[in-house]
């Protein structure tokens, strides 16, 4: 079972609670305990004292070897305890030895002792012991003499009274103190780990494109604050870094841009010069053509180290986004035309939209070329809507489709689904990444929704209020 910190620390609380709770009630109850000891220790040692010196002074020397006047003897000395000393503890019991064995007297409260004393009583060495007599308690004091023993004993009554009584306090409080403690147990956790909840919150918000973001400040200078501090200086060095990659990118290929416009325009001029032969035109053909993807290639990266670092200047204008989807529709017909493949505008209603204009030719062109790339037969199909908040605009195809496990990779940067294939109709898999930029710089999101077999159905939507 997995329990938060926050949980753990108030079970904590309560546990230690309780432990501390049950230390001091369990050290004073011992403590109670041996106080009310002694202070019966020191009562039955008293009695028994002087107990034996009035039977040596008074008794012994009336005890005939016999034992015949011993009962009369024993109940005469138990008179005296009662009626001149008001004694009225609990029992008191004489042992005399006689030749074979021993005679046991026994008085006070608790009737008949001397028969419901234990097993090997007798044997036990002088001193204090505890006993349990007809479920009773019992302290009792032992001393041997010439003549026998003598044996008193006291109900230990005070100390198992007090305890009763604190269970009885404690017994329907322990639940309400229990019921409390968690209470207050898991308030004071939940205090103590909300800066933990509230960074942790932050922290989940920062991804690859907000890594200028940091963890919000902590008050306090203690351990946690030193953490927060740590990590926002760790996710600075993060961002120095990615910077860096993306600076590296963009430096790549703008320098690689110039020599390729150079050199596509060299194989540009020799393909037009006289006395070229039929095969060297060929291989020259193949030369531009390559040269001519990967100008295209190099353009698009350098378009998302731009938006990456948020270095793009997008431009918006107000123009006419319905406009500029016929004018792509025309342009995808033309392409079309050699294949037996129908493009239609189904619906283009007429819209005013404020953005970058040369972004989203961009987007449309894009998404029309994947159509035509992925579609040999049957239709290509694209509307325009404008809704009370948003423009919904959708090309819809009936080509290959892409595969479900592939769907939620194709806007990751050079993605294809079918490598070899799509490389050689001239795909290098950045198109959807940037399609996918370029609304979200307008602020809003595009779906793909596709089936093997069946065709894919793009879904732009752009807020309306932008327009
Ligand atoms: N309309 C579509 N029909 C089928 N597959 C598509 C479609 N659009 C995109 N794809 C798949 O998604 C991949 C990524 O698309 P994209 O980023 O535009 O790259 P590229 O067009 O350069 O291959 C494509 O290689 C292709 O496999
Ligand atoms: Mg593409």
């Amino acid at each position: 079972m997995k329990l938060s910190i926050r949980t753990r620390l108030g079970l904590l609380i309560a546990l230690v609670f309780f432990g501390v709770l049950g230390f001091i009630l369990g050290s004073s109850m011992i403590a109670l305990y041996w106080e009310l000891n002694r202070e019966i220790d020191k009562e039955l040692q008293l009695e028994n004292g002087w107990m034996i010196q009035l039977f040596e002074t008074e008794f012994l020397g009336l005890l005939t070897p016999g034992g015949q006047q011993d009962e009369a003897l024993a109940a005469e000395f138990y008179e005296e305890l009662h009626e001149i000393y008001g004694y009225k503890q609990e029992f008191v019991i004489f042992a005399l030895k006689t030749e074979t064995g021993r005679r046991v007297f026994s008085d006070g409260g608790l009737k008949n002792a001397q028969l419901l004393l234990p097993k090997g009583f007798w044997e036990q060495p002088e001193g204090f012991s505890n006993h349990l007599l007809a479920g009773r308690r019992y302290r009792v004091l032992i001393s041997s003499h010439s003549w026998g023993f003598l044996v008193v004993g006291k109900e230990n009554r005070t100390f198992f009274e007090v305890l009763d009584e604190l269970l009885d306090i404690l017994t329907p409080g322990i639940p309400l103190i229990l019921i409390l403690v968690l209470a207050g147990g898991w308030f004071l956790s939940r205090l103590a780990m909300r800066p933990v909840a509230e960074v942790a919150a932050a922290a989940d918000k920062i991804t690859m494109s907000q890594l200028e973001q940091r963890l919000p400040a902590y008050r306090g200078e203690d351990e946690f604050g030193q953490l927060v501090l740590t990590l926002n200086r760790m996710i600075g060095r993060i961002e120095a870094g990615v910077q860096k990659v993306r600076q590296f990118t963009q430096d790549a290929a703008h320098e690689l841009r110039t020599p390729l416009t150079i050199l596509r325009g060299e194989l540009e001029l020799l393909y037009q010069s006289p006395g070229i032969t039929e095969e060297q035109l060929g291989a020259l053909q193949k030369a531009l053509d390559r040269t001519i993807m990967m100008s295209k290639i190099i353009d698009n990266l350098l378009l998302l180290a731009q938006s990456d670092s948020g270095q793009y200047p997008i431009q918006k204008t107000v123009f006419r986004l319905d406009e500029v989807l016929r004018q792509t529709v025309e342009d995808a017909e033309i392409l079309a035309h050699n294949h037996s493949l129908e493009v239609r505008l189904e619906r283009c209603d007429e819209v005013l939209f404020k953005g970058d204009e040369g972004l989203i030719r961009r987007l449309l062109l894009n998404l029309s070329e994947n159509a035509l790339k992925f579609t040999h037969s049957g239709m290509i199909q694209f509307t325009l809507a404008a809704h009370q908040e948003l423009i919904e605009l959708t090309v819809r195809d009936s080509g290959i489709g892409i595969p479900a496990e592939d769907l939620k990779h194709i806007f990751d940067r050079f993605y294809r689904v079918n490598k070899a294939r799509t490389r050689a109709e001239g795909g290098s898999g950045l198109g959807l990444a940037i399609c996918r930029w370029i609304v979200a710089a307008h602020g809003g999101s595009l779906h793909i929704d596709s089936e093997v077999g069946r065709g894919t159905m793009v879904r732009v939507e752009l807020p309306a209020a932008d327009g």
